[in-house]
């Protein structure tokens, strides 16, 4: 990719609101000057996660990163600057414009490029007989086909590996996960399969799901493995086109496989989203509570389908998310129930209408009141097990309702249990789901002398007429330095988005002082504020001569000898020039 013109880059930073940029991504809600929402990068339940429209950028106060709207769109979707300037350029009309010299493609933009020439691959090779039987027998029409690119992976060890091989590096094909290591070398991974891409929220494709069409076949399903673009634990098949619909209907229909996922979609449920082969897990569903609160759960009716779905419950339950699950008739996928039953339409919607809450589908589908006495206490403590995870004391309370009316007994008595277990089952599992991650901003000895100077640089950030002010040379710490250096030597005025930019390339820096920024309000008495911290850092030599001589008499006194009048009166000037 070429470089980005200056032009560009500046136009997608000044010209386009930020909150247009991120809001897509995360739902924020106005309190104060800024905006709230839950962190798009980590699990978390109380939203940390700002946008200062006034500043034109975004702030991160549980993770310490922060940066102007292209970070933001580097860091969600993992692409270089050049895609992210772009993606932000044609979403709101602005003139792409590139310049000269060819920048070295970065690995994102080689394993985007891989797969999608991987999914032209595939969706060209559907011309095949066979291949088009099995689609019609699955009656999966052509609209859903294109819409959704699927395609169709060859039964050659090396049809696509030939292809590629010249195109890109061995450690891009490899880190792919298109193709396999044999003994031999390279070997296309997907053979005999109908090709399912999945794709990230900009439509790009990141993955892929391979269908074998051959019954001899005992793989039914073989995925793309993890990889920098594919990340099992969070993605979902379709939500690029559907989180929207998500957003507007207030709900979201899950279910297991991408068949079914596909035959909701060709009947009109357009928030449908499918987990394809991967349990639903903590990500999943903190990916999923930006768009909505409310999940649908439509899972098989088989007995693995049951049991993912009670586990899928209590997950999103620990997210707080509210559930209601499908009752659908015994052994039946959604992509069966539509096919074999006769007005599936209206069968579909009175299901929706009479989904239950978990803890009435769980006591249902497990039979937990058919069984003695013994096996229904059982029963009740493996739940309890489940409902000490959730931390939300209401729906915790929610649920001890519902399982006291179930099995008719006192909530009390609910608690008394729920208190026996928990000691030694509580902590782990219940934060094993937050990503801990390690504040990136760097360390500061907070000394009275780092703080002056700290309060200098957001003053200096802040207001270009501080500048005559203060110099570079005011300040000691090698990274407010930089920071600081960058805006006193740049003749014009910088805005903050910019400034932000300058440091793309170092996050550690780009993230402190999104840090310094966000926190920062507007001020009287700049002039004053300005002095008390200049003399703090004009002192700091004095300061730090008078604590050598302090450490010198003290030395002589412990050595049983005095120290000379000499010391004592330069002592004594010294602190007397820093009173003034
Ligand atoms: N799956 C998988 N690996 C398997 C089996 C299943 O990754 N060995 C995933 C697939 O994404 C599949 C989903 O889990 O769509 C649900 O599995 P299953 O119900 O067995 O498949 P169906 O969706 O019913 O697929 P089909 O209708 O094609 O048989
Ligand atoms: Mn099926």
């Amino acid at each position: 990719m070429k470089r980005v013109s200056q032009e560009t880059i500046e136009k997608v930073l000044n010209d386009v609101n930020i909150l247009d940029v991120i809001s897509p991504y995360v739902s924020l809600k106005a309190r104060g000057r800024n905006y709230f929402g839950l962190s798009p990068f980590r699990t978390e339940s109380k939203p940390s996660f700002s946008v200062s429209p006034d500043k034109n950028m975004w702030y991160d106060f549980g993770s310490g990163q922060g940066g102007n709207a292209i970070q933001f769109i580097i860091e969600f979707e993992k692409i270089s600057f050049g895609e992210a300037v772009k993606l932000i350029c044609e979403k709101h009309g602005i003139e792409f414009i590139e310049t000269g010299a060819t920048e070295d493609n970065n690995v994102y933009d080689s394993l985007y490029e891989i797969h999608e020439l991987a999914c032209l691959f595939f969706q060209s090779s559907l011309h095949k007989k066979e291949v088009e039987d099995y689609l019609k027998r699955r009656s999966i029409a052509d609209s859903i086909i294109k819409k959704f690119r699927i395609g169709y992976a060859s039964d050659s060890w090396d049809d696509m590996l030939n292809e590629f091989k010249g195109k890109f590096e061995e450690s891009i094909l490899l880190e792919s996960g298109l193709f396999s290591k044999g003994k031999k070398g390279l070997v296309n991974r997907f053979r005999n399969r109908i090709m399912f891409p999945f794709f990230n929220l900009s439509g790009k494709v990141i993955g892929f799901s391979g269908r074998s069409i051959s019954e001899k076949e005992d793989v039914k399903y073989l995925n793309s493995p993890e990889t920098r673009l594919f990340q099992k634990s969070k993605v979902f098949f379709g939500s690029y086109l559907t989180f929207p619909n998500i957003r507007k209907n207030q709900f979201a229909i899950l279910v297991e496989g991408q068949t079914d996922f596909l035959r909701l979609f060709s009947e009109g449920y357009h928030n449908v989203l499918a987990t394809s082969g991967t349990a639903f897990s903590l990500k999943h569903a903190s990916a999923l509570k930006k768009f909505t609160n409310r999940v649908l759960l439509a899972y098989d009716s088989d007995s693995a389908g049951i049991n993912a779905a009670i586990r899928t419950s209590y997950v999103l339950l620990q997210s707080g998310l509210e559930v209601r699950i499908i009752d659908m008739k015994e052994g039946l996928d959604p992509d069966e129930f539509f096919i074999k039953e006769k007005a599936p339409n209206e069968a579909f919607k009175a299901l929706i209408k009479n989904a239950l809450h978990p803890v009435d589908y769980l006591v249902l589908k497990k039979k937990a009141l058919e069984g003695g006495a013994s096996d229904q206490s059982r029963f009740l403590d493996e739940q309890l097990l489940e409902v000490i995870q959730i931390k939300d004391p209401i729906i915790v309370n929610d649920l001890i309702k519902r399982f006291a009316t179930k099995f008719q007994i006192d909530e009390g008595e609910i608690l008394k249990r729920i208190e026996k277990i928990k000691p030694n089952q509580f902590t782990e599992r219940s934060i094993s789901g937050e990503a801990s991650q390690d504040n990136p901003n760097i360390i500061l000895s907070d000394t009275l002398l780092e703080r002056a100077e700290i309060e200098l640089l957001k003053i200096l950030i802040q207001n270009s007429s501080m500048k005559d002010k203060i110099s570079i040379s005011d300040f000691s710490n090698q990274y407010i330095k930089e920071i600081a250096t960058k805006i006193l030597e740049d003749s014009q005025e910088i805005s903050i988005s910019s400034l932000l930019d300058s440091f793309g390339s170092s996050p550690k820096l780009r993230n402190f002082l999104a840090s310094l920024i966000i926190d920062y309000s507007e001020k009287d008495d700049l002039n004053l504020i300005v002095e008390d911290c200049l003399r703090v850092i004009h002192a700091e030599p004095t300061r730090q001569k008078i604590q050598l001589l302090r450490s010198q008499i003290q030395q002589l006194e412990d050595d049983g000898q005095q120290p000379s009048t000499d010391l004592l009166k330069e002592l004594a000037e010294l602190q007397k020039n820093l009173k003034k």
